[in-house]
């Protein structure tokens, strides 16, 4: 019996966000138990009886990205536009979360999401479900059977919304801690369950509070939305009038630590960046999402040099792409934009290398698990995809033969195209 596999092709991996590794050919072994065993330039040695060769020569080997936010429900809505972020929650998003209390709804559209993240080369998903406990609970069953590795989260709301999605206080609070206790940790840690305040606007501060207890008692994961538009800050800020600033409300009710991430971030004072900071608290920074409800520009720059760690989301369905390609090629226009608006403040845009960080090492270290996934490197899991670049339609290899070169190449070409097999812990989950 072949336990171990020895997969052969052109790697590429983050080291840092501004190192990467290149090995052309490259080799590495995955044991049985789907773990990265030894990677190396040369066919390995320990290579005998017991290994099956995949010979990948020509293809690009990455790691599988992680995408920290987005939203299962919102997949087959995104691209509709309706305005800003507050007119597009009441008029698309709420009506199209309802339809999820129907579980036939939840069951189809969960497994077509997790099929549709993995054939984009996602391996690693952290994403919001509904208000729905049954909906929440048909999510894990599919990202379970799909292979995936996911974080999700039943999304709590008992204000501020329509009356068919809030829930009661006490029944939400109940919910997470069954939802907890039967998902967190799955499957050896491959699936996990996060607290998901939606945002401040639609949660009471008793149901903040609440939630700060439960995430300390079981130290499990938070998501929420934090300071993404100007109208949604000041009705926040008019609703908790007491509080020094948005973050502030998060803050004292318990919510930022180190297993917290705050998606959007454009809008922070110095003071709550240094909140953010000094807690521990991650931030997910999805571009596309913030160009298409015309909600502003995350300074990455400013957020990169405090040392809060960032990541990459798609935030499907305000961003309407899940490919993770056309949000690093988000994030590098519209750090050009910031540039452009303002060529004084010498803001560097982004580049290709950086982006692939993001969307890779920089999106397991924001959620925790960058000694599990995010890079190829010995010890973790093996979770990659192949991609077929032949087909990228290149005149001349030469030019590509730098690594910067060809992600951006594949970031500016729809690399998702390409992608032909993907693998998590060593087995594949997906294939063209
Ligand atoms: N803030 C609260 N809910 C949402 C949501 O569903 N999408 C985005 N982009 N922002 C939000
Ligand atoms: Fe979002």
């Amino acid at each position: 019996m072949k336990t171990k596999k020895i997969i052969k092709g052109k790697l590429l991996s983050s080291i840092s966000p501004l190192e990467i590794l290149y090995l052309d050919p490259g080799f590495f072994v995955i044991s049985e138990d789907g773990k990265i065993e030894e990677i190396s330039k040369e066919m390995p040695k320990g290579a005998g009886q017991d290994s099956q060769f995949y010979d990948f020569s020509g293809k690009l080997i990455c790691p599988g990205f992680v995408d920290i936010h987005n939203h299962l429900p919102q997949f087959t809505l995104s691209g509709l536009y309706r305005g800003n972020l507050l007119e597009w929650l009441k008029d698309i998003v709420f009506p199209a979360e309802e339809l999820f209390s129907s579980p036939e709804v939840a069951e189809l559209f969960a497994e077509k999401f997790f099929h549709e993240l993995l054939r984009r080369g996602t391996t690693t998903t952290s994403s919001y479900v509904t208000s729905h406990k049954d909906a929440t609970e048909i999510a894990f069953q599919c990202a379970e059977r799909s292979g995936i590795r996911a974080f999700l989260g039943n999304v709590l709301m008992d204000q501020k919304a329509p009356e068919y999605l809030i829930k009661d206080t006490r029944i939400l609070l109940r919910d997470s801690e069954e939802l907890i206790e039967k998902w967190d940790g799955y499957d050896g840690g491959r699936l996990h369950y996060v607290l998901t305040p939606r945002f401040a606007l639609t949660c009471s501060f008793d149901l903040l509070q609440g939630i700060g207890k439960i995430a300390k008692k079981y130290d499990v994961h938070i998501q929420s939305h934090l300071a993404e538009s100007k109208a949604e800050i000041e009705a926040v800020m008019d609703m908790f009038s007491g509080f020094e600033n948005y973050t502030d409300i998060y803050l004292k009710a318990g919510l930022l630590t180190e297993k917290t991430i705050m998606t959007h971030c454009v809008y922070l004072n110095n003071d709550e960046i240094e909140t953010l900071k000094k807690t521990g608290t991650k931030i997910s920074h999805c571009p596309s999402s913030n160009r298409f409800l015309q909600s502003g520009i995350m300074p990455y720059r400013k957020l990169e040099k405090s040392g809060i760690p960032i990541g990459l989301g798609t935030d499907v369905g305000a961003g309407y792409s899940l490919s993770m390609f056309s949000e690093m090629r988000e994030m590098i226009e519209s750090s050009k934009t910031i540039h452009f608006l303002d060529p004084s403040a010498n803001y560097k845009p982004i580049t290709s290398i950086e982006a692939f960080y993001l969307a890779t090492l920089g999106g397991a270290k924001a959620l925790s698990i960058e000694d599990e996934t995010g890079s190829l490197e010995k010890g973790k899991s093996a979770d990659f995809s192949v991609i077929d670049i032949e087909q990228l339609n290149v005149c001349d290899e030469d030019f590509y033969s730098k690594p910067e070169d060809l992600i951006s190449k594949l970031i500016y070409g729809n690399g998702e195209n390409y992608i032909e097999k993907v693998f998590v812990r060593g087995k594949q989950v997906f294939r063209k």
